[in-house]
Protein backbone atom coordinates (compact mmCIF):
# COMPACT_ATOMS: atom_id res chain seq x y z
CA UNK A 1 0.00 0.00 0.00
CA UNK A 2 1.25 3.29 -0.65
CA UNK A 3 2.69 5.59 2.20
CA UNK A 4 0.21 8.56 1.51
CA UNK A 5 1.68 10.76 4.33
CA UNK A 6 0.32 12.55 7.39
CA UNK A 7 0.79 15.65 7.86
CA UNK A 8 1.24 16.94 11.60
CA UNK A 9 -1.08 19.61 13.41
CA UNK A 10 -0.37 23.12 13.18
CA UNK A 11 2.09 24.09 15.74
CA UNK A 12 4.20 20.57 16.03
CA UNK A 13 7.70 20.63 15.90
CA UNK A 14 8.64 24.32 15.93
CA UNK A 15 9.32 26.08 12.71
CA UNK A 16 10.36 23.24 10.61
CA UNK A 17 7.55 20.72 8.49
CA UNK A 18 8.10 17.13 9.39
CA UNK A 19 6.15 14.69 7.10
CA UNK A 20 5.66 11.33 7.97
CA UNK A 21 4.19 8.30 5.70
CA UNK A 22 1.19 6.68 7.56
CA UNK A 23 3.34 3.42 7.54
CA UNK A 24 6.00 5.14 9.18
CA UNK A 25 3.85 7.04 11.78
CA UNK A 26 2.40 3.67 12.42
CA UNK A 27 5.44 1.71 13.17
CA UNK A 28 6.41 4.38 15.36
CA UNK A 29 3.26 3.33 17.29
CA UNK A 30 4.22 -0.10 17.38
CA UNK A 31 7.67 0.63 18.48
CA UNK A 32 6.32 2.54 21.16
CA UNK A 33 3.87 -0.12 22.73
CA UNK A 34 6.20 -2.76 22.15
CA UNK A 35 9.19 -0.25 24.36
CA UNK A 36 6.55 -0.21 27.11
CA UNK A 37 6.02 -3.80 27.44
CA UNK A 38 9.91 -4.45 27.56
CA UNK A 39 10.43 -2.19 29.73
CA UNK A 40 7.68 -3.29 31.93
CA UNK A 41 9.10 -6.98 31.65
CA UNK A 42 12.21 -5.85 32.25
CA UNK A 43 11.55 -4.19 35.44
CA UNK A 44 12.91 -5.81 38.94
CA UNK A 45 9.78 -7.77 39.84
CA UNK A 46 8.28 -6.57 42.96
CA UNK A 47 9.24 -8.42 46.43
CA UNK A 48 7.05 -10.54 47.89
CA UNK A 49 4.51 -9.26 50.43
CA UNK A 50 5.22 -10.64 53.70
CA UNK A 51 2.08 -12.12 55.41
CA UNK A 52 2.57 -12.58 58.85
CA UNK A 53 1.99 -16.28 59.80
CA UNK A 54 -1.49 -16.86 61.35
CA UNK A 55 -1.29 -16.64 65.22
CA UNK A 56 -2.62 -19.91 66.67
CA UNK A 57 -5.41 -19.27 69.01
CA UNK A 58 -4.27 -19.88 72.86
CA UNK A 59 -5.36 -23.21 74.03
CA UNK A 60 -8.06 -22.25 76.44
CA UNK A 61 -8.00 -23.66 79.69
CA UNK A 62 -10.34 -26.37 80.56
CA UNK A 63 -13.85 -25.10 82.46
CA UNK A 64 -13.38 -26.23 85.81
CA UNK A 65 -17.06 -26.13 87.50
CA UNK A 66 -17.12 -23.59 90.53
CA UNK A 67 -16.95 -25.34 93.72
CA UNK A 68 -20.15 -24.48 95.46
CA UNK A 69 -19.80 -24.02 98.86
CA UNK A 70 -21.44 -26.84 100.69
CA UNK A 71 -24.98 -26.49 102.15
CA UNK A 72 -25.53 -26.11 105.91
CA UNK A 73 -27.06 -29.13 106.99
CA UNK A 74 -30.75 -28.64 107.65
CA UNK A 75 -31.59 -29.43 111.27
CA UNK A 76 -35.32 -30.17 110.96
CA UNK A 77 -36.27 -31.33 114.74
CA UNK A 78 -36.86 -35.64 114.69
CA UNK A 79 -39.90 -37.44 116.86
CA UNK A 80 -37.23 -38.53 119.18
CA UNK A 81 -36.00 -34.38 119.74
CA UNK A 82 -37.13 -32.31 123.21
CA UNK A 83 -38.31 -29.27 122.13
CA UNK A 84 -37.33 -27.02 124.40
CA UNK A 85 -40.72 -25.00 125.34
CA UNK A 86 -40.84 -22.83 128.49
CA UNK A 87 -40.28 -24.13 131.99
CA UNK A 88 -43.90 -24.22 133.50
CA UNK A 89 -45.48 -25.22 136.35
CA UNK A 90 -48.24 -27.87 135.06
CA UNK A 91 -49.38 -29.45 138.46
CA UNK A 92 -48.47 -31.00 141.82
CA UNK A 93 -47.68 -33.91 143.71
CA UNK A 94 -51.12 -33.86 145.15
CA UNK A 95 -53.35 -33.60 141.69
CA UNK A 96 -52.39 -36.96 141.29
CA UNK A 97 -53.94 -38.66 143.40
CA UNK A 98 -56.57 -40.40 141.53
CA UNK A 99 -53.27 -41.23 138.94
CA UNK A 100 -54.47 -38.92 136.38
CA UNK A 101 -54.33 -35.11 136.02
CA UNK A 102 -55.39 -33.14 132.70
CA UNK A 103 -53.94 -29.71 132.08
CA UNK A 104 -52.46 -27.92 128.61
CA UNK A 105 -48.74 -27.31 128.05
CA UNK A 106 -47.10 -25.22 126.40
CA UNK A 107 -50.06 -23.57 125.68
CA UNK A 108 -53.83 -23.86 126.44
CA UNK A 109 -54.76 -25.37 123.15
CA UNK A 110 -52.34 -28.49 123.62
CA UNK A 111 -54.09 -30.73 126.35
CA UNK A 112 -51.63 -32.67 128.75
CA UNK A 113 -52.60 -35.84 130.24
CA UNK A 114 -50.44 -35.83 133.48
CA UNK A 115 -50.34 -39.58 134.87
CA UNK A 116 -49.32 -41.71 138.06
CA UNK A 117 -48.13 -45.02 136.87
CA UNK A 118 -47.31 -46.82 140.16
CA UNK A 119 -44.85 -48.07 138.88
CA UNK A 120 -40.86 -46.97 137.15
CA UNK A 121 -41.58 -46.39 133.35
CA UNK A 122 -39.89 -44.49 131.01
CA UNK A 123 -38.90 -40.58 131.80
CA UNK A 124 -40.98 -41.11 135.12
CA UNK A 125 -39.69 -38.26 137.63
CA UNK A 126 -40.85 -37.92 141.33
CA UNK A 127 -40.12 -40.02 144.47
CA UNK A 128 -41.22 -43.41 142.82
CA UNK A 129 -40.34 -42.41 139.07
CA UNK A 130 -44.01 -43.59 137.88
CA UNK A 131 -44.95 -39.85 137.42
CA UNK A 132 -45.26 -39.14 133.15
CA UNK A 133 -47.47 -36.74 131.00
CA UNK A 134 -48.29 -37.09 127.63
CA UNK A 135 -49.75 -34.59 124.85
CA UNK A 136 -53.40 -35.08 124.92
CA UNK A 137 -53.45 -34.88 121.25
CA UNK A 138 -53.94 -37.95 118.72
CA UNK A 139 -50.86 -38.00 116.03
CA UNK A 140 -53.23 -39.13 113.07
CA UNK A 141 -55.55 -35.98 112.65
CA UNK A 142 -55.47 -34.08 116.64
CA UNK A 143 -58.23 -35.24 117.98
CA UNK A 144 -58.33 -35.37 121.51
CA UNK A 145 -57.54 -38.90 123.11
CA UNK A 146 -58.99 -40.36 126.27
CA UNK A 147 -57.06 -41.84 129.09
CA UNK A 148 -58.25 -45.10 130.83
CA UNK A 149 -56.41 -45.49 133.94
CA UNK A 150 -57.37 -49.01 134.26
CA UNK A 151 -55.48 -50.33 131.28
CA UNK A 152 -53.34 -47.72 131.22
CA UNK A 153 -54.33 -47.07 128.00
CA UNK A 154 -55.04 -43.67 125.40
CA UNK A 155 -57.84 -44.00 122.78
CA UNK A 156 -58.92 -41.76 120.37
CA UNK A 157 -62.57 -41.70 119.74
CA UNK A 158 -62.06 -40.53 116.32
CA UNK A 159 -60.54 -43.50 114.61
CA UNK A 160 -59.91 -45.68 117.42
CA UNK A 161 -55.95 -45.63 117.53
CA UNK A 162 -54.83 -46.56 120.92
CA UNK A 163 -51.62 -45.99 122.68
CA UNK A 164 -49.83 -47.93 125.32
CA UNK A 165 -49.26 -44.98 128.22
CA UNK A 166 -46.91 -47.75 130.55
CA UNK A 167 -44.49 -47.71 127.61
CA UNK A 168 -43.64 -43.81 126.25
CA UNK A 169 -47.83 -43.88 124.85
CA UNK A 170 -46.57 -46.22 122.18
CA UNK A 171 -48.56 -46.70 119.21
CA UNK A 172 -50.64 -50.09 119.81
CA UNK A 173 -53.38 -50.04 117.51
CA UNK A 174 -55.10 -47.62 114.60
CA UNK A 175 -53.91 -45.35 111.73
CA UNK A 176 -51.59 -43.42 113.88
CA UNK A 177 -48.06 -43.81 112.85
CA UNK A 178 -46.35 -41.98 115.89
CA UNK A 179 -46.53 -41.98 119.83
CA UNK A 180 -48.11 -39.60 121.79
CA UNK A 181 -45.38 -36.67 122.51
CA UNK A 182 -44.08 -36.83 125.56
CA UNK A 183 -43.87 -33.88 127.73
CA UNK A 184 -40.64 -34.01 130.19
CA UNK A 185 -41.02 -33.14 133.30
CA UNK A 186 -39.31 -32.28 136.39
CA UNK A 187 -40.32 -32.51 140.42
CA UNK A 188 -39.23 -29.62 142.49
CA UNK A 189 -40.58 -30.15 146.11
CA UNK A 190 -44.15 -30.75 145.59
CA UNK A 191 -44.42 -29.24 142.19
CA UNK A 192 -44.02 -30.98 139.14
CA UNK A 193 -42.49 -28.40 135.84
CA UNK A 194 -43.00 -29.29 132.59
CA UNK A 195 -39.94 -28.31 130.15
CA UNK A 196 -40.11 -29.64 126.71
CA UNK A 197 -42.00 -32.02 124.61
CA UNK A 198 -40.29 -35.19 123.14
CA UNK A 199 -42.30 -35.63 119.88
CA UNK A 200 -44.34 -33.56 117.72
CA UNK A 201 -47.36 -32.41 118.83
CA UNK A 202 -50.17 -32.11 116.71
CA UNK A 203 -50.99 -28.96 114.27
CA UNK A 204 -48.47 -26.95 116.01
CA UNK A 205 -46.46 -25.37 113.05
CA UNK A 206 -44.08 -24.13 116.15
CA UNK A 207 -42.81 -27.47 115.94
CA UNK A 208 -40.65 -27.25 113.33
CA UNK A 209 -39.19 -24.35 115.09
CA UNK A 210 -36.65 -24.49 117.86
CA UNK A 211 -37.05 -21.04 118.60
CA UNK A 212 -40.83 -20.15 118.95
CA UNK A 213 -44.11 -20.96 120.88
S1 LIG B 1 -57.55 -38.72 114.86
FE1 LIG B 1 -57.06 -40.26 116.29
S2 LIG B 1 -57.12 -42.05 115.15
FE2 LIG B 1 -57.61 -40.52 113.73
Amino acid sequence: MEDQGVTPPDGVAGTQQVRLGRRSFLKLGSLGGTAAVLAACSAPPAPPTVVPPTTAPAPTAPQVPTPVAAAEPVTAPLVSDVLPYPRLKIATLSDLQKGVFSTAYPDQFSPVQVLKLGAKTVGGVGPDEDIVAYSGLCTHMGCPVTYNPATRVFMCPCHYSHFDAATDAMLISGPATQHLPRVVLEVEGQDIYAVGVQGLIYGRPHNLSLTEL
